[in-house]
């Protein structure tokens, strides 16, 4: 009688388990079924609006998310923000005040800005920054960096990469804030190459030696 109870136990326990490896995508009976089927939100799904706002006025009723950033936080890494106005009063006076946060560059972090630089900056002021890239005459009053810069504070610098100056868009969408600081150092560079050169004359245009590069 005790052999047969522990035959019959035997098979009924190796039938649990081949049913319960009929599918191997399901789940079986669920105990916990929020552990089960996953409730998990997807980012860019759309919301419950019945749950969330996206309303500041409503929040309080519902859970108001936005899926901004929370105002004042940063992204881990991330150097901070430039919070110098966009005015006269910013430009000539307080980026003056914002000091360069980065290290000097090393070898491979300036050739990497040097390439940066040549994208961005050289296509109008050209590969040694005096104002003769090949889109120099057609954008017009491109200012020649070299001889314009010294006198500039690094926060002057970033300030016109920030926001722009007349017929120069702003780089703050290409550049991440690290690149515009890095291009800043590259520009000093740029002008302690240039400084012992400046009675040789000026190249007509510097599309060639972008070319080369
Ligand atoms: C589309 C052409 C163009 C590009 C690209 C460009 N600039 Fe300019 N840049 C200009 C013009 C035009 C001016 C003159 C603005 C003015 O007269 O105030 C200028 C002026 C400047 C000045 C001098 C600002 C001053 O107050 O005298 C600096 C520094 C400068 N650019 C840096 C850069 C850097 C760095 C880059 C690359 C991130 C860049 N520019 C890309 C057109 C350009």
């Amino acid at each position: 009688m005790k052999k047969l109870a522990i035959i019959a136990t035997l098979i009924l326990s190796m039938a649990v388990v081949f049913i319960g490896c009929k599918d191997k995508r399901s789940p079986g009976s669920v105990y916990m079924p929020d552990m089960a089927y996953s409730r998990a939100y997807e980012s860019y799904a759309p919301r419950d609006s019945s749950i969330f706002t996206m309303d500041p006025n409503d929040a309080g009723h519902k859970i108001f998310y936005n899926t901004l950033p929370p105002a004042g936080t940063l992204k881990r890494g991330e150097l901070f923000p430039f919070n110098v106005p966009n005015d006269s009063n910013g430009l000539l006076n307080l980026s003056s005040l914002v000091k360069n946060p980065l290290e000097p560059l090393t070898g491979k972090e300036l050739e990497e800005t040097g390439r940066l630089f040549n994208i961005n900056c050289a296509i109008c002021h050209g590969a040694k920054g005096e104002a003769n890239g090949p889109l120099a005459a057609k954008v017009g009053g491109v200012k020649n960096i070299i001889t314009a810069s010294p006198g500039y504070s690094d926060g002057r610098l970033f300030f016109v990469m920030e926001y722009g100056q007349l017929n120069m868009g702003s780089y703050a969408s290409q550049l991440s804030r690290e690149q515009r600081w890095r291009i800043v150092q590259y520009i000093r560079t740029l002008e302690s190459k240039a400084a012992p050169a400046t009675t040789t004359p000026a190249a007509k245009t510097d599309s060639a030696t972008v070319a080369k590069k």
